[in-house]
């Protein structure tokens, strides 16, 4: 099938090398030139494992091309919109200005018989308000919406592999023609008897915003029960353990730590409250807001505690940060609670030192007025405290005996409770974690 793909960035890049890599003919499209030619020399311009391997075969088979031209969407019979919805500045909703800006300019280019699949997570409303917008420019073209899932690290294996596919469209006919093409353009996934949700559009926008909730309010959740744990003397992982075996319940996301970050949950959940609000029904969503609070709270906590474990005054302390991406295996350090943990004690007057395998280089283009090391060792050298901010196996893996021979004062804040906390306390370090005693 012939596809466009409007947006290549973290999810439309994704999306267009796995399609072609499906079969498909894909052309991706973005108005960002410098970000055309990186992908069509075959480096993504972010981190995302397995991508450019995808990348580069699917080039060579001669079924990826990128263009900055939307004329050239002209052809494709199905039309994925994968462009960002930031929070808008000075609001807690979705800017829906590339969303909006992507469709306008598709329009001139649609066929009849095309469908335009809206993949941007985006406020409950949207899809019925784009689907009026294109019937009234008269091509024949149809809309449906596909949320998209994936997770940044495991992107390309959630594009090829979903769990689950989601499927809002067009009541009666449309509809039909919608759930068959889109069946086509993911045969694969259908042989592999993935589930399909074929539903109405608010329902396909809502799942996509709801489960993103979800798994926000799981991490807030368990980072509440650390401050009780912290307050009581409890294990909070233990306590994860221990209620994770409930089925019901699960072990997943239930993870205590500095809190989520990264281009999507904390700003999917401020984009929510805030349609909810237009929709009369903020308080329906209200406890988001305290989901919100209790995550950017983890942030302050393991500022304070570094403050408080310092054994002089912080603006004459060197803190070497291990970790700058929101998470491992990514290189996102979009409203990263590690980033902003460094950033706060540079602000206090530390003489921050950070490191990180991936998320340098974004790093740095933000926040210049960090130090930033490629080498672990470099960073730990003659620390007064180490602050562990994201779990990368590089520094789950550090030897605290080593480590204690380069730090000048042996003390280490783990903000994601990954470290074996006996095995540095052995090795003479005061370990501190979050709701761990
Ligand atoms: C998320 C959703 O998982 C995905 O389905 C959606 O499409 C986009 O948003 P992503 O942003 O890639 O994906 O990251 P995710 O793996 O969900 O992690 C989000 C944040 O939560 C990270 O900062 C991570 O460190 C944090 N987290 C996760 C915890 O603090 N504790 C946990 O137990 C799990």
């Amino acid at each position: 099938m012939k596809i466009s793909v409007i947006g290549c960035g973290y999810l439309g890049a994704v999306h267009a090398s796995a399609m072609a890599e499906l079969g498909h003919e894909v052309v991706g499209i973005d108005i960002d030139a410098h970000k055309i030619e990186q992908l069509a020399a075959g480096k993504p311009p972010f981190y995302e494992p397995g991508l450019p391997e995808i990348l580069t075969s699917a080039m060579a088979s001669g079924r990826l091309r990128f263009s900055t031209e939307i004329a050239d969407a002209a052809g494709a019979r199905v039309h994925f919109i994968g462009v960002g919805t930031p929070q808008k500045a000075g609001s807690h909703a979705a800017d829906l200005t590339h969303v909006d800006a992507a469709i306008k300019s598709l329009l001139p280019h649609l066929a009849e018989g095309d469908l335009v699949v809206g993949k941007s997570t985006v406020p409950v409303g949207t899809a019925a308000r784009l689907a009026a917008v294109i019937e009234a420019a008269g091509s024949g073209a149809t809309l449906a919406w596909n949320p998209e899932f994936l997770r940044e690290g495991f992107a390309v294996k959630d594009t090829i592999s979903p769990d689950r596919l989601v499927y809002g469209v067009a009541p009666g006919e449309a509809g039909e023609q919608a759930t068959a093409l889109l069946n086509e353009v993911y045969a694969s996934a259908m042989a592999a008897q993935t589930p399909l949700i074929v539903t109405d559009y608010a329902t396909a926008e809502l799942v996509k915003v709801s489960a993103n909730a979800f798994l926000a309010t799981k991490i807030s959740f368990i980072n509440a029960m650390s401050e009780i744990a912290d307050a009581s003397g409890a294990n909070i992982s233990e306590l994860a353990d221990a209620i994770g075996f409930d089925n019901r319940i699960g072990r997943r996301f239930l993870n205590a730590g500095v809190g989520f970050g990264g281009g999507c949950l904390p700003k999917d959940i401020r984009a929510f409250t805030a349609r909810a609000e237009e929709l009369g029904r903020g308080d329906s969503v209200a406890f988001l807001k305290e989901v919100d609070a209790i995550n950017l709270r983890q942030r302050q906590r393991v500022v304070a505690m570094t403050l408080q474990a310092l054994d002089k005054p912080v603006y004459t302390a060197k803190v070497a940060v291990l970790g700058l991406s929101f998470k491992p295996h990514s290189d996102d350090v979009r409203d990263s609670p590690a980033l902003d943990v460094a950033v706060q004690l540079r602000g206090l007057g530390a003489d921050v030192v950070a490191t990180d395998p991936q998320g340098i280089e974004n790093s740095r283009l933000r926040h210049p007025q960090l130090t930033y090391s490629t080498s672990i060792e470099d960073t730990l050298r003659n620390a007064d405290a180490v602050v562990l901010v994201t779990e990368w196996a590089e520094f789950k893996q550090i030897d605290p005996v080593w480590a204690a021979t380069l730090v000048r004062v042996p003390i280490i804040i783990d903000g994601r409770n990954t470290l074996d906390a006996a095995a540095w306390r052995a090795a003479g370090w005061t370990y501190l974690g979050l709701g761990r005693p």
